[in-house]
């Protein structure tokens, strides 16, 4: 099968802009390991985001609040060494730059020199703007986190879709720019209204990449493991499956484990 690679041969933040001005869309992906890794920079996705989702994903924590700095370092670092082509994004997790922005400015520099990543990400808008522009001024290119924002869901309550009123939908279209201002490379929208996720890719000019919002921004994020139907108990309308690997793994596992309990495994072929 042919893979749709675009014309780049690495990407980088400069790319992702040139895509926004040639309306060319940008494929982002979550991963949190080497192996799969290889597999999706191979397959030619642009950006793979090392997302705190992995405290979820790969540890079975609720929320993503207790993935620790280490720990996002150590997937991270796991996810630098498959890649050849994709531009990486770190999460920065909760609790790392909250504080103050000499905190955030020594989490993300920590993030830079131990994972090797590119770039790193950050959730919210105007109560974090100091940290944002601080770890800029290191020369880490920093991606923006709208609508909802997982490290707050103490706050909201509820995984339901943000920015629904238009109070917050109003903030959250001042806080895309205060990100673009400060110098953010691209933003991230999550579950917010098609029509609102347009109006923001429409006002800024950096990349707006959307999970569960719309079609009319510059690209869109999915959680690997979900859409490769590795979990099945998460389906949000938003979720495309493209493989039903666990049913897959599932029926793998059983067969395996009958060939051995059929003594049929391993053959005469499969020994020394
Ligand atoms: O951590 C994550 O997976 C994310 C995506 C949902 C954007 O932040």
């Amino acid at each position: 099968m042919s893979v749709a690679k675009g014309d780049y041969k690495k990407v980088t933040t400069h790319t992702l802009a040139e895509m926004k001005q040639k309306g060319e869309k940008i494929s982002m992906l979550t991963a949190y390991d080497y192996t799969l890794s290889k597999i999706i920079d191979g397959a030619g996705i642009d950006v793979i985001l090392v997302g705190d989702s992995a405290s979820n994903v790969m540890a079975g924590h609720e929320t993503t609040l207790p993935i620790t700095l280490n720990e996002m370092i150590y997937h991270a670092s796991s996810v630098v060494r498959a890649v050849d082509r994709a531009l990486v994004v770190v999460d920065m997790p909760f609790g790392s730059y909250q504080g103050n922005s000499l905190e955030a400015l020594s989490s993300a520099i920590k993030i830079m020199k131990e994972s090797g990543g590119h770039s790193i990400k950050l959730e919210g808008g105007s109560e974090i703007i100091e940290s944002v522009e601080r770890i800029l001024t290191a020369g880490i290119p920093v991606m923006g986190h709208l609508g909802l924002t997982p490290q707050s869901i103490y706050k909201f309550g509820t995984y339901n879709v943000r920015a629904k009123e238009e109070e917050e939908a109003a903030k959250l279209l001042e806080d895309a720019k205060l990100l673009e201002d400060a110098g953010c490379f691209a933003l991230v929208l999550e579950k917010v209204p098609a029509k609102l996720a347009q109006k923001v890719a429409e006002s800024i000019n950096i990349p707006v990449i959307g999970i569960g919002a719309g079609n009319g921004v510059d690209g869109q994020v999915l959680v690997l493991h979900d859409m490769l139907g590795m979990i099945q108990e998460f389906n949000p309308r938003f979720l495309r499956r493209y493989l039903n690997l666990a049913e897959d793994i599932k029926g793998a596992v059983q067969n395996y484990v009958s060939d051995v309990k059929a003594k049929n495994f391993p053959n005469e072929k499969e020994q020394y």
